[in-house]
């Protein structure tokens, strides 16, 4: 790590498939923000299981993320880029940060309420408790800055508040982290249902574009949006469904509003929707080219994950013997 540099700590969970709104709302942020900051990208592993996980699936999504990170144009010699449960640090201070964090702060997240309402089963302890790992897994390396979508907005000002509460009481101990939402595509919602976000858990195969998805399906999935019975392509929250397909389209080609706009002056929807798809899939496309180089060399995967978890073990734990020394374990 390059020391006068600023820290990002982000991770995506492995459960189920990456979606669009994650590449969006995340990792393609940080492909631009990994120039300037010494980065940590985490395969968040510890949070999939909050929810109940297939253990061989598992284990191949998390390799799969990391991959997709790497695929998408994350360096892992420049950036640490590992999985959270090969660093025992998370558990260790996430444990510990329970025991400065209220039961109704936790009940107050608005992803866990919604979690909860659509769960029929009983609800785990690590769904409520989620947000204290991801304050762990943000704190133990000093963090300045939070790339996410969102929907985690929230579970970062409760960093923060953990944080301060922390530092309050026993003298400056952790960093206390920013967060970085980025100004176009933060919330990328479904394709037949835009009133609600995107989302890699989703029943509907249409609602939702992967990563890995056959090329042709991206298209035939945006060409089935949902939209409205107008012709007009304007960029308002009176259509959902259009101003989704707007921002997609703006996050891909890196145009802003009035441009996009002007782009489909007079143009109606069934050309505008090629146009998103083609959009789309000139982004997606090498993508899954350098997915499948980096699939075919076995070797190469397992040095990364085995060096990067070395590297970000030795930071965390700098951060973790500080915090057992404050709070009294024999260390
Ligand atoms: P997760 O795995 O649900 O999502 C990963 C990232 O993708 C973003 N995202 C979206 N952005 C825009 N539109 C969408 N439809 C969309 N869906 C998902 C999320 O905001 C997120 O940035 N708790 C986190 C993972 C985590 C983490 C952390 C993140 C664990 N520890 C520490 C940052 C720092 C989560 O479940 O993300």
């Amino acid at each position: 790590m390059i020391e006068d540099k600023k820290v990002i700590f982000s991770g995506i969970k492995p459960s189920g498939n990456l979606t669009l709104g994650n590449y969006i709302g995340a990792l393609k942020n940080w492909t631009i923000l990994q120039h300037e900051y010494n980065c940590l990208f985490c395969v968040v592993d510890m949070h999939a299981i909050t929810v109940r996980q297939d253990p061989a699936e598992l284990r191949k999504k998390s390799k799969e993320l990391l991959k997709l990170y790497i695929a998408c144009g994350l360096d892992p010699e420049k950036n640490i880029m590992y999985i959270q449960s090969q660093v025992p640090a998370h558990a260790e201070l996430g444990w510990i940060l329970n025991c400065y964090t209220y039961v109704g702060e936790m009940g107050r997240m608005t992803q866990y309420k919604e979690k909860k309402a659509k769960q029929n089963e009983n609800t785990t302890v690590g769904l409520f408790d989620y947000p204290v790992l991801m304050a762990a897994d943000i704190l133990l390396y000093q963090t300045d800055l939070v790339p996410v979508g969102d929907d985690q907005k929230q579970h970062v000002e409760i960093t923060r508040d953990i944080a301060m509460r922390f530092n309050n009481l026993y003298s400056e101990t952790f960093k206390i982290p920013e967060v970085y939402i980025p100004p176009v595509g933060a919330r990328i919602m479904g394709l037949q249902n835009p009133t609600a976000k995107m989302s890699k858990s989703d029943d509907d195969e249409n609602d939702c574009i992967l990563l890995l998805d056959p090329i042709d399906a991206i298209a035939r999935k945006i060409k089935r949006a949902v939209t409205d019975t107008e012709k007009e392509i304007r960029y308002t929250k009176e259509k959902p469904g259009i101003k989704n397909l707007l921002d997609i389209y703006m996050s891909c080609t890196n145009m802003n509003v009035k441009d996009a706009e002007a782009r489909f002056t007079n143009c109606g929807y069934g050309e505008f929707k090629q146009e998103v798809a083609d959009a789309v899939v000139s982004t997606i496309r090498p993508i899954q080219e350098k997915y499948k180089e980096i699939d075919a060399d076995k070797e190469y995967l397992d040095k990364i994950l085995k060096q990067n978890a070395e590297r970000a073990s030795s930071i965390a734990n700098r951060t973790l013997g500080k915090v057992k020394k404050k709070i009294g374990f024999v260390v």
